[in-house]
């Protein structure tokens, strides 16, 4: 098993060197968005110095903003596993999520069902929802609510012959379940549904493969891992040729750009690009025999893998042991590989807000609400009193950190 080199890892980051009222800042808030490397911040600032410009024109900068622009859709189609033109960029998942709703509610008729989730975030709930305006029926699979994983035997229930999308998160970003999302793609196809995929909280943990899951659409957000505020959105060239985006008529009618109508963020692109070279250094690192970037990144990740997981074992078995405490989603450790290192909890007496305000002061940065995945915390009835603290874990982090946050819960316990 490769090693992740942590040394290398944390010195890249230049933000985790941040202090709060004298202790060094811990970041649990990956989920919400992680830091970024050095390379990324110096990507989008030679962007801006050398190569601010609108694409296709006849002169530098245009250019190199073309050459840019392309060198992010050549990384991304790396990371995912996919053609350069399958990858669509937007400002961020939702709008680009709401922008294929749209194009897909044009091929819909009265009765056609959607299926989505009660894990997911509402992004991947509220753009499939507003197709019950043009007359689909939605459908919504449960989850179990002692692990708060799929419940599968709901979601087979729920697709039928009618189907034509199941959207689906591929790891729950409150919770970390991950889904069986190739089981799933596999019953949705089966019927000869659509299936997207929302890896917005998988893609930082877990390397994706979006021709061996055989998904339609999968979509994430670069600046949930170690990129820029962008959104990104996979599909197959078939769907993306097909479907009518909604689009202004000079924009270009090849892929990706019918998709990417509108001038894009091209300095996050440039840092997009970063934030995936980064990562295959980081594979390199681990695995020097990859011989290609695909290579590297799949070396990334199977070493960001095992070092979350050990990261995860000590986190959950000390949150357990803390009196008072709920803990939501997979707590067993036998069961490990069907979670991210992202943890949910209740502490009695303190609300999910008091509680990350408390850990905010001693520099550990956690998320208290229901992070929009609304229709969980609905479901588990906690919407309505705060929602839960969100532990979120990415490979910057370290056992120590872990340690700092149990020794603060537990000192709150004691008060
Ligand atoms: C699982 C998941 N899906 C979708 C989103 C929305 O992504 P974006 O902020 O890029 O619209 C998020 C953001 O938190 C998320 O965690």
């Amino acid at each position: 098993m490769p090693d992740l080199d942590l040394g290398w890892a944390r010195a890249q980051f230049p933000a985790l060197k941040q202090e709060v009222n004298g202790y060094p800042a811990v970041f649990f808030d990956g989920p919400g968005g992680t830091q970024v490397p050095q390379r990324v911040i110096d990507a989008m600032r030679d962007y801006l110095v050398r190569s601010n410009a609108n694409t296709h024109g006849a002169f530098a900068t245009s250019r190199r903003s073309d050459e840019i622009i392309a060198t992010a859709h050549a990384a991304v189609a790396d990371l995912l596993g996919c053609d350069a033109d399958e990858v669509i960029f937007g400002p961020n998942m939702t709008t680009l999520t709401f922008a294929l709703s749209r194009a897909l509610g044009r091929e819909l008729r009265a009765g056609d069902e959607v299926v989505v989730t009660r894990l997911d975030h509402d992004a991947n709930v509220a753009p499939w929802v507003a197709l019950a305006e043009r007359g689909a029926v939605i459908r919504t699979v449960d989850i179990h609510v002692e692990d708060c994983t799929l419940d599968m035997a709901d979601l087979r229930r729920q697709i039928n012959e009618r189907t034509r999308l199941v959207a689906v998160g591929y790891a729950s970003n409150a919770v970390g379940s991950i889904n069986d999302v190739a089981e799933i793609i596999r019953l949705a196809h089966g019927v000869g549904a659509l299936a997207f995929i929302d890896a917005v909280h998988y893609a930082p943990h877990a390397s994706i493969d979006v021709r061996a899951l055989d998904c339609d659409f999968l979509a994430c957000s670069p600046y949930k891992f170690f990129g820029p505020h962008t959104g990104v959105l996979y599909g197959k060239r078939e769907h993306l040729a097909r479907l009518r985006p909604y689009k202004v008529r000079p924009a270009l009618e090849e892929l990706p750009g019918r998709w990417e109508t509108g001038t894009q963020n091209h300095e996050g692109l440039a840092g997009v690009a970063a934030a995936v070279d980064y990562l295959a250094e980081l594979g390199r690192r681990a695995n020097p025999a990859a011989a290609t970037c695909r290579a590297a990144l799949l070396a990334a990740y199977e070493a960001i893998r095992p070092y979350e997981l050990g990261l995860i074992q000590p986190l959950i078995a000390g949150l357990l042991e803390i009196p008072g405490l709920t803990f939501y989603g997979i707590r067993d450790p036998a069961r490990f590989d069907w979670r991210t290192p992202t943890v949910a909890i209740r502490l009695a007496g303190h609300t999910p807000r008091e509680l990350a305000d408390f850990l905010g002061t001693r520099g550990i940065f956690t998320w208290d609400g229901n992070y929009y995945a609304l229709n969980l915390t609905e479901r588990l009835g906690v919407e309505s009193s705060g929602g839960m603290l969100r532990i979120g874990l990415v490979h910057y982090n370290t056992a120590e950190e872990v340690e700092r946050l149990l020794g603060a819960l537990r000192e709150l316990t004691l008060t």
